[in-house]
């Protein structure tokens, strides 16, 4: 799994943005919604097309900033709406034509600098990790979790082998004080006998605790879904990820709704099968050398996307089932 990474930059570069822009092809006009508009890296080159429109969403509420200038300079071309993107299928559409959905998923630069957010482990003081509407931080999750969920969240959300030790300490530790940023990444230290010395040995325990904050998987899984059912026929779904955990939940998703599996190999060729999606391509696109030059942080991404053939609305996917496990542990949240 790939991890958590703090940019050494000075602004947010939307990634992928060329080919990102030449697969949804603003330029015919239609409507995009931006799901993670954050400085509103894509939202500016589609508005920049006459006869496009755009339905921002994001749930940090300072995109709002961003937002309100985009509404003076793109008028009511431009929409933003400070929600997750799990709640897509509530924006109140009026049949426009979508003609193309856009993730891109994480956080923005000015999100990690943000010593409030506490999404770096180079952040002085209090434990967060929200990215905004949320209903815990990871202050609650380190201070009150059992240690076979903190275990669990490190190993299924962090792929970090040595959980186990660090939630023990962790578990110590809090009896005597309550765990602040510096007190988790000197907790991860002494308990990790592993060292990596690519990355930083809190990398892993940071990813996991910001994907359990932000339910991340049930966001990305809801989002999925209700974008596919929103999405005109012709339109363009499109995800960029940063881990492979993201990336693996993406390519289930277009994968299982672009093949019908249960249609037997013995079936004439001919026989036309009817799916949602049309996979153009099964490799994701990744970021040029040239792009990676630039933007350091842009080496995990990968663009998967597909083109839904139908104007189908209702459709079975067994996405949530196949990542239950996933899902539940997101759940412990619930009780904080
Ligand atoms: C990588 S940044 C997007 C950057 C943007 N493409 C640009 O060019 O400026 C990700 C953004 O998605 C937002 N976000 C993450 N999860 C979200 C969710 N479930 N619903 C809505 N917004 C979300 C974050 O707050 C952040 O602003």
């Amino acid at each position: 799994m790939d991890a958590t990474i703090v940019p050494n930059m000075q602004k947010h570069y939307p990634v992928l943005l060329k080919e990102i822009i030449s697969i949804i092809s603003p330029q015919y006009g239609g409507t995009f919604i931006d799901c993670t508009f954050g400085q509103g890296g894509y939202s500016k080159k589609i508005l920049n097309f006459d006869n496009t429109n755009v339905i921002a969403l994001d749930r940090d509420v300072e995109s709002e900033k961003v937002a309100n200038q985009f509404k003076e300079d793109f008028k009511d071309r431009f929409i933003f709406k400070n929600i997750k993107f799990s709640q897509l299928n509530n924006l109140k559409l009026k049949n426009e034509n979508i003609k193309g959905i856009i993730f891109d998923l994480g956080y923005s630069y000015t999100q990690i600098k943000d010593p409030q957010k506490g999404l770096s482990f180079e952040a002085e003081g209090k434990l967060n990790m929200q990215l905004g509407l949320n209903s815990y931080s990871a202050e609650d999750a380190i201070n009150k979790l059992d240690e076979k969920e903190l275990e669990k969240i490190f190993k299924f959300f962090g792929d970090e082998k040595e959980g186990k030790y660090i939630a023990r300490n962790i578990i110590k530790e809090r009896l005597k004080n309550k765990i602040d940023t510096k007190g988790l990444v000197k907790i991860i230290d002494k308990s990790k006998k592993r060292k990596n010395f690519k990355v930083h040995n809190a990398t892993k325990v940071f990813q996991a605790l910001r994907i359990f904050v932000n339910k991340e998987i049930s966001e990305l899984i809801l989002g999925l879904i209700n974008a596919a059912k929103i999405l005109k026929k012709g339109g363009v779904l499109g995800v960029v990820t940063f881990h492979s955990l993201e990336d693996k939940i993406v390519k289930y998703f277009f994968k299982s709704l672009s093949e019908n599996k249960s249609i037997s190999r013995y079936s004439p060729a001919t026989e036309q099968v009817e799916t949602l999606f049309k996979l153009i391509q099964k490799k994701p696109i990744i970021p040029s050398d040239e792009e990676i030059n630039e933007n350091l942080s842009s080496r995990s991404a990968k663009f998967r996307y597909a083109v839904k053939k139908t104007d189908f609305y209702n459709f079975d996917t067994d996405i949530e089932d196949q990542f239950r496990n996933l899902i539940e542990i997101e759940k412990y949240g619930d009780k904080l």
